[in-house]
Formats: C-alpha cells, sequence, structure tokens
C-alpha cells in the first residue's frame, strides 16, 4: 500500500485522520504506518461503526432454559475412552490452543503460556501443554499435531520460546503457529485511535478469532492434509486439562457431534463463567455479563443454581463444522475500555475514563450454528484452575495449590501416604510431570504405594 492508495481508502471510511501526522514521520515511520493500514479489516470495521451508530444495545436473551448436560457413570466413561483411544490411536486427533490474549489480569510481562506454573519444577504453562501432547503421542503411538494461536502481540515471543526449550520435545514439524487478526479501537464516534503518530491502536481480535485465523493460515487446510477428523480446543491459561480427553473424544464420536462442549458446576453464582442454555432446540453459551442477577441467582427446588453449567472453553470440533464455521460471520462484542491516545501535539495520553470500545469475536459464538452441540460434565478440581488474575481467586497461587491437590489425590489414589499439616493440605508440595503420568490411572499402574514423602516432590 501507498500513500495514493491509502488516502482515498481511509476517507472512504471517514478515518482520514489516520494520516494526519504524515508530514512529520520519516520514511520508515511511514512505511510501518502504511502497513498498518494494509492490514485493516475495513468490512468489520464498517460493522463495528453500524453497531456504535445504532447504540446496539446487546439483543436480548430471549427465553432460555438449563441446556441438557451428560454425566458419565462409570461403565460409559469406559465405553467412551475407548473410543476416543482409537481414535488417538488412528492418528484422528490434532490439538487447538489458543494464547493469544494479553493476560492483562495477570500482568506477566510476557505471553501468558510463558508463565512459570508448575509448583515443584516452575515449569511454564506451555511445557505442561506441550509435554502432555508428547505423552499422548507416546501413549498411543500416532502424531497429535499442536496448532498455537498467537496474536501479533506475542508471536515472536512465543516462538522463540518453544525453540529456546527445544519445543519440549515435541517435534517441530508437528508443531504449528499461527496468528489471529488484530483490530482497532473505536472511538464513540467510530474513529480509528493513533496511540502514537505513526502508529494504531490494535488488540487481538478475541479467541472467536481462531475460527477465520485458521482458515487463513491455511491450518484447515493442514488439517484435512494429516487426515485429522477431532480437534480438541483449549486455552493457555488452565495446567489442569486433560488435553485430548479420550473419553471427551469418545462422548463426541458417539453423539455424532459438531462440537462437545465440557461444563461444571459454578463455584458460585458470580462466578466469571459463562453457561450453557437452551433456546429452542439449540444449545448456546451466555456470557455470565448477559444473565439478569435473578437468572444468576435463580435455584431449584434441589437447592442448586438453574444456570449451574459453566463452560470452560474445552472443546471438541469435528474437522467439518471447523471448516464451515471458519467462513461464519461471527457476531461482535463490544466493551468500553481506557484506550491510550495520541494527542494534537502527538504526545500520549492515558485517559482517566474509558473513552473507545473494543471489539472482540467470541469461539462459543458458534454454537448455536448447530444442533448437534453436546455438553458433558465433568469435575472441576480434576480439571479446571486458570490462571487469570495476579493474586486471590484463579491466581498463581490458586493454581499451584490446586495442581498439587490433584497430584496429591492421585497419590492417594495409588495407595501412597501423603503427609498433610494441621489445615488438611498436603505438606509438601508435589507435582507430577505429564511424562511420568498424565492421569489418576497412570499413576496406578507407576507409582510404588511404598513410596515416602519426605520434602517437596517432582515425579518424572
Ligand atoms: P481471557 O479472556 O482470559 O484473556 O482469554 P487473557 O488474555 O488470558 O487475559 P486478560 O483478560 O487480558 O486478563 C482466555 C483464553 O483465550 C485466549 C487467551 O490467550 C486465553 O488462552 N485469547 C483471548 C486469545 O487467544 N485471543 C484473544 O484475543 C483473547
Amino acid at each position: 500500500m501507498n500513500f495514493d492508495d491509502a488516502t482515498p481508502l481511509l476517507a472512504q471510511h471517514d478515518q482520514s485522520h489516520v494520516l494526519r501526522f504524515w508530514e512529520r514521520l520519516d520514511a520508515s515511520q511511514r512505511a510501518g504506518l502504511l502497513a498498518q493500514i494494509a492490514t485493516l479489516d475495513f468490512a468489520s470495521i464498517r460493522r463495528m461503526r453500524g453497531m456504535l451508530a445504532a447504540k446496539a444495545e446487546a439483543p436480548g436473551l430471549g427465553p432460555i432454559a438449563p441446556a441438557p448436560v451428560t454425566r458419565l457413570d462409570e461403565a460409559g466413561r469406559c465405553e467412551a475412552r475407548a473410543r476416543g483411544e482409537d481414535a488417538l490411536r488412528a492418528g484422528q486427533v490434532g490439538v487447538i490452543l489458543v494464547a493469544g490474549g494479553q493476560g492483562s489480569r495477570l500482568g506477566f510481562d510476557g505471553p501468558k503460556g510463558a508463565f512459570p506454573i508448575g509448583p515443584v519444577s516452575n515449569a511454564p504453562l506451555f511445557a505442561i501443554h506441550a509435554r502432555k501432547v508428547l505423552a499422548l503421542q507416546r501413549k498411543y503411538g500416532k502424531p497429535v499435531p499442536l496448532y498455537i494461536m498467537t496474536s501479533d502481540a506475542n508471536d515472536a515471543q512465543t516462538r522463540d520460546f518453544f525453540a529456546k526449550h527445544a519445543f519440549w520435545g515435541l517435534a517441530p514439524e508437528h508443531v504449528h503457529f499461527f496468528v489471529q487478526g488484530m483490530w482497532p479501537a473505536l472511538t464513540e464516534d467510530g474513529r480509528i485511535i493513533l496511540d502514537r503518530p505513526d502508529h494504531i491502536f490494535m488488540s487481538p481480535d478475541g479467541h472467536g478469532g481462531t475460527m477465520s485465523a485458521l482458515r487463513a493460515s491455511g491450518m484447515i487446510a493442514n488439517m484435512e492434509k494429516h487426515g485429522l477428523g477431532l480437534l480438541f480446543y483449549f486455552q493457555v491459561d488452565n495446567p489442569l486439562v486433560d488435553v485430548a480427553d479420550p473419553a471427551f473424544l469418545g462422548f463426541h464420536l458417539s453423539h455424532g457431534a459438531d462440537i462437545s462442549i465440557k461444563v461444571c458446576a459454578k463455584r458460585d453464582p458470580e462466578e466469571k463463567l459463562g453457561v450453557v442454555v437452551a433456546r429452542g432446540s439449540r444449545c448456546a453459551i451466555v456470557e455470565y455479563t448477559e444473565l439478569t442477577p435473578a437468572q444468576k441467582h435463580a435455584v431449584l427446588p434441589n437447592g442448586q443454581l438453574q444456570f449451574r453449567h459453566g463452560s470452560v472453553a474445552i472443546h471438541i470440533f469435528s474437522r467439518d463444522f471447523l471448516r464451515a464455521q471458519s467462513e461464519a460471520d461471527l457476531p461482535l462484542h463490544l466493551a468500553h475500555k481506557k484506550v491510550p491516545y495520541c494527542g494534537d501535539d502527538g504526545a500520549l495520553v492515558t485517559p482517566a475514563k474509558p473513552n473507545a470500545y473494543k471489539f472482540e469475536k467470541f469461539i462459543f459464538d458458534v454454537i448455536p450454528n448447530t444442533e448437534r452441540a453436546f455438553s458433558l460434565e465433568f469435575s472441576r478440581d480434576d480439571e479446571f484452575s486458570p490462571v487469570k488474575n495476579s493474586e486471590g481467586e484463579d491466581s498463581p497461587a490458586s493454581v499451584m495449590r490446586d495442581m498439587v491437590l490433584q497430584f496429591s489425590r492421585w497419590l492417594e489414589g495409588a495407595g501412597v501416604q501423603v503427609p498433610k499439616g494441621a489445615d488438611g493440605a498436603p505438606r509438601y508440595r508435589i507435582e507430577i510431570d505429564p511424562l511420568y503420568a498424565l492421569t489418576a490411572e497412570d499413576v496406578r499402574g507407576k507409582v510404588s504405594r511404598d513410596l515416602k514423602i519426605t520434602g517437596d516432590l517432582l515425579l518424572k
């Protein structure tokens, strides 16, 4: 793109102010700004401006009911697991890890996946996920390709981090990075924001950006080339995730599902989890912000929350559904935020109150696009504890505690005595490397019940 192309394009979209510092930019700044303009997705910007102009309120939820949710009994779980294991042995399973977010609440300098979380090893989140995938490959004897979504904000750092750690043993040809889209924020009157005279403020287009990014990067074609029919999807911040859980895969296959959803009971009515609901014959996830206080707190006669099943963004997609949805126009969600901007003198101004709208797509908005979406309940203690905040709930401290508790349960299930403190919590930090064991059953088959724990323990 050159200046003569950019000028009419911006004018046509009422964004000419983007070039207002042009005269004072040097050649490389001009080239950078033009390159950024070339990446702008004007069709989406038009949609965003339409939403702002219409002062679009979120459309009412309409009538909703709790969605049907399956809980597998032991026999059902065994049957599903066997089916899922067959798919892993046949090399039909790939894994999508979304790691393009900015981790602003955690406030860590670097990709969130580089955050050290192993309670004994200090292993970063990426290491834990990568070693789970490696363990699956070894267990089932077939590659499990790993597709990692990054964003412009962390792509180079993420690739370097994997390279620096030799991919934690994974074959690099089975690890595919792809970059999600970035969107500008808009002022209340629909103007793109400069945060430097030569730079447009941009942020990732949300985890829903996975869909278009998979297609644009050629990853859907790559999945087809590798004969993958099932894609397990999860987020970078949850080290307890049971990656490519065979029982979940089997559940998905036995339902002929397009998408499967793992759900767990919400911790409390105000927990910031979207809930799974039924709207007519279709299933959907409704963000916690969209439920009324009455809906959040409604209880059934048995005392349980009416909308109790939270989604933790663990899904399985059938590849054909993923391919079809990669072309779908997902709804836009907007959030009123403080976005630093460039004043008329070119200096950065940090606003005291929200001055702009950021737009995002959410992955779960594809769910109502099919009748074949099914939810499976799991126990959150075993599979969900995300790193979101720097302290308090869902912080590194609570996640490490939950990891130690899980590994202690696994050891106790194998007959090992885990020393406890006066508060009933394990006295020492305990960690089990995914290559040692992926599940409680793996631990039972491997550890000696005579193991004596006399200090921090890392089994690997
Ligand atoms: P969150 O919504 O929790 O965002 O993302 P975050 O970036 O981790 O943290 P905050 O909200 O800025 O504090 C949930 C998951 O979705 C991914 C994140 O990397 C995380 O795995 N995600 C989120 C993306 O990949 N892209 C996005 O644009 C947003």
